[in-house]
């Protein structure tokens, strides 16, 4: 993986993703037909920037990631990822428009998280597109988080069209959704408790692998048997492609606290492995399930869980065995950036949305195009 990286004085790490960014001078379709999206993403701890051509097409890709600054509170603290976004907001796009070789007069349009998430967080990068679009008097389009995830599969799938089925799943979300057109969104199923990044956290802080718990349960369970313990998976009678993690998590926090009490050593590596087995089984079932009832041999995964390596190996051995097309993206595309940003805020661009400088940072979001219509959106 082609990632340059620089730890900061505060602990903030800059990162520039070189992975999956394209040769500027090979790729210069029609100059005019270009459409250039400066995209800026703030909604939890990430400050990230990027410039992207024809939705697809990564120019730069620059993430500022807080983690290691909220690693020794056990999770996100809010007000920190905030203070943080404001300093480090202007450096990330000072270097996505430089590395991209263009200046703000080249974009055609500022595009921004807002929403779902921190509400605090989210002002930062909605103050910035806002203030941008401003100055330069280029549209600004808001975009959906979970929305850039699932672009975030156009990005290295340049033939990935919908409809399709996408599994979102995130820290905030687990959700599974048929992407019927651009910018169109059926969800079919969603958690009922916990999404399934967050059972991650939870359980890794538990068994006492710290913050953030997905990738460093994921790492633990590859030294792991999975067949250790038999966690429960939970299933929802009355809507077959909802999922509920909560059980799971209380099944695993009993196990330890027995554990404890009989003062056995706890295997953290057969802890995480059995664990990550049953969350794992339980996506790729009703993923799969949902593309077979539903008629479609397109899936793809999204959001920071879905650079699982677990959820990759079954999701990709299954939908082989179903002669499904299997989509994903890179890891670093998984989790929170700035370029999937970028690739969702192209097709609102195609249809003629445009926000009014009254855009404002919406915490709960929900995915949808009923929805939306409230919050601001207009058609040019
Ligand atoms: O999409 P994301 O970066 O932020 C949100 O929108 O929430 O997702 C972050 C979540 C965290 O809960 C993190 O523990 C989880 O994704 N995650 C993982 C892995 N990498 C990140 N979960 C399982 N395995 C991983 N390798
Ligand atoms: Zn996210």
């Amino acid at each position: 993986m082609n990632i340059e990286k620089n730890v900061e004085d505060d602990g903030v790490i800059f990162m520039s993703i070189k992975d999956g960014v394209e040769n500027k001078e090979k790729n210069s379709p029609e100059v005019n037909e270009d459409v250039l999206i400066l995209a800026i993403e703030s909604s939890c701890d990430e400050t990230a920037a990027a410039v992207v051509r024809n939705g697809r097409e990564v120019l730069s890709n620059i993430i500022s990631s807080q983690i290691a600054l909220h690693t020794i509170y056990g999770g996100v603290v809010p007000e920190i990822a905030s203070r943080k976004h404001v300093e480090k907001m202007n450096g990330c796009i000072r270097a996505a428009l430089s590395e991209a070789g263009v200046t703000l007069g080249d974009i055609d349009a500022v595009a921004v998280t807002y929403g779902p998430g921190l509400v605090g967080a989210l002002l930062v990068g909605v103050s910035e597109a806002k203030a941008i679009s401003f100055a330069t008097g280029k549209p600004l389009i808001g975009v959906h988080h979970i929305e850039g995830h699932i672009s975030a599969n156009f990005i290295e799938n340049k033939d990935l069209e919908p409809p399709f089925v996408c599994l979102v799943v995130s820290g905030g979300h687990s959700h599974l959704v048929v992407v019927k057109d651009y910018g169109e969104y059926e969800i079919i199923g969603q958690t009922r408790d916990d999404a399934a990044g967050e059972a991650f956290d939870k359980v890794a802080r538990a068994i006492g692998l710290g913050y953030p718990g997905g990738p460093k349960i994921d790492k633990a369970a590859k030294e792991g048997n999975p067949d250790a313990f038999t966690f429960p998976q939970a299933k929802i009678g009355d809507a077959e492609y909802d999922f509920s993690f909560s059980g799971l998590k209380s099944s695993v926090l009993n196990y330890i606290n027995q554990a404890k009490m009989q003062g056995q050593e706890l295997n953290q590596a057969d802890v995480a492995a059995s664990f990550q087995k049953a969350v794992v089984e339980v996506l790729v079932s009703h993923a799969i399930k949902a593309c077979k009832e539903y008629g479609y041999n397109k899936l793809a995964i999204a959001g920071g869980v879905a650079s699982n390596s677990g959820l990759r190996e079954l999701m990709e051995k299954e939908c082989e065995a179903n002669k499904i097309n299997f989509y994903r993206p890179s890891p670093v595309l998984c989790t929170d950036n700035a370029a999937m940003i970028g690739a969702a805020a192209y097709y609102e661009y195609k249809k003629g949305v445009r926000f009014g400088l009254d855009m404002n940072a919406v915490p709960n979001l929900p995915l949808g195009d009923r929805e939306r219509r409230f919050h601001g959106r207009s058609r040019a």
